[in-house]
């Protein structure tokens, strides 16, 4: 696990490339303006600040996280963007919410519930719990991509190891992988369940930001995959995959990529 400024790097570098999918999905829920609401596993706050842009100055958005570090940048991120009256940080799990039944109107986790080890249904049960009859339960999981293009062979050796079919553990239960959610929404009662694939891309000519987010994304995907390929594989990614070797694959002039991310849905019933 890296360290938490590791984290916060690649969480700003990565911000480029997911800011304008994860603002699409917030617009598709059409959350009420002046309503309320939950960011679980928020992280560094990014996208309480997009809740709360979303529903306007008489809403109000509460950014949950288990890490108290990543809740200081947080802190920095919603003073500097001038929310700190819309946006609250607490620290708390997301397993046992601090908070009262049906204490806000939606709901929404991004690439935190359906996360191992954590079993997915209580966490979602227990996001249920906190929203009012008739409110939105959204939870938002990266479940796709293609960064290779051209060795579709190399990159499914890469997705086949422990950190490229991570947040999913070998051996779970299918049921739990997150993109079985829509089960877990019904299971724990959730209504009108729909699910809504979101893609982001990337090609050349690249943005100096968006080539930083690739090889933050890069670094994200595969770390520590050496002991899980060939040596043939293992040359192969580095030759494609490291800034500093000459065939770095960002510095292609055809370079193109794209990810998706899954948004499940339901209404709290009542
Ligand atoms: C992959 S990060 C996603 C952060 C943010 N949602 C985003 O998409 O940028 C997962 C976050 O979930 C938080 N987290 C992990 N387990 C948690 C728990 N049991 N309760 C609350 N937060 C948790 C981590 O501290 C981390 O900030």
């Amino acid at each position: 696990m890296p360290n938490v400024d590791t984290l916060v790097q690649m969480a700003w570098a990565m911000n480029s490339l997911r800011e304008s999918v994860l603002r699409a999905a917030i617009e598709a829920l059409e959350l009420p303006p002046g309503s309320r609401g939950l960011d679980a596993g928020c992280g560094l706050g990014l996208q309480a600040l997009l809740l709360a842009e979303a529903v306007g100055p008489a809403g109000h958005v509460t950014g949950l996280d288990l890490s108290s570090d990543l809740l200081l940048h947080a802190e920095e991120v919603v003073r500097e963007a001038g929310l700190s009256g819309r946006i609250s940080l607490r620290e708390g799990d997301v397993r046992r919410l601090p908070f009262d039944d049906g204490a806000f109107d939606w709901a929404w986790s991004v690439d935190c519930v359906g996360y191992a080890p954590m079993e997915p249904q209580p966490l979602v049960k227990e996001l249920t719990r906190v929203v009012k009859p008739g409110g939105t339960v959204a939870i938002l999981a990266w479940s796709s991509e293609t960064l290779l293009p051209g060795h579709p062979v190399l990159e499914a050796h890469l997705s086949a190891t422990s950190s490229g079919i991570a947040p999913f553990i070998a051996g779970r239960r299918p049921e739990s992988h997150c993109l079985r959610a829509l089960s877990w929404f019904r299971e724990v009662g959730l209504e009108d369940n729909t699910v809504r694939t979101l893609v982001g891309d990337a090609h050349a000519p690249l943005t100096d930001e968006e080539r930083r987010a690739l090889i933050a994304l890069f670094e994200m995907r595969w770390p520590g995959v050496e002991s899980e390929l060939t040596p043939q594989d293992w040359a192969a990614f580095q030759r494609l995959c490291l800034p500093e070797s000459p065939d770095f694959i960002l510095d292609n002039s055809d370079y193109y990529a794209f990810f998706t991310y899954s948004m499940f849905r339901g209404t709290v019933a009542g």
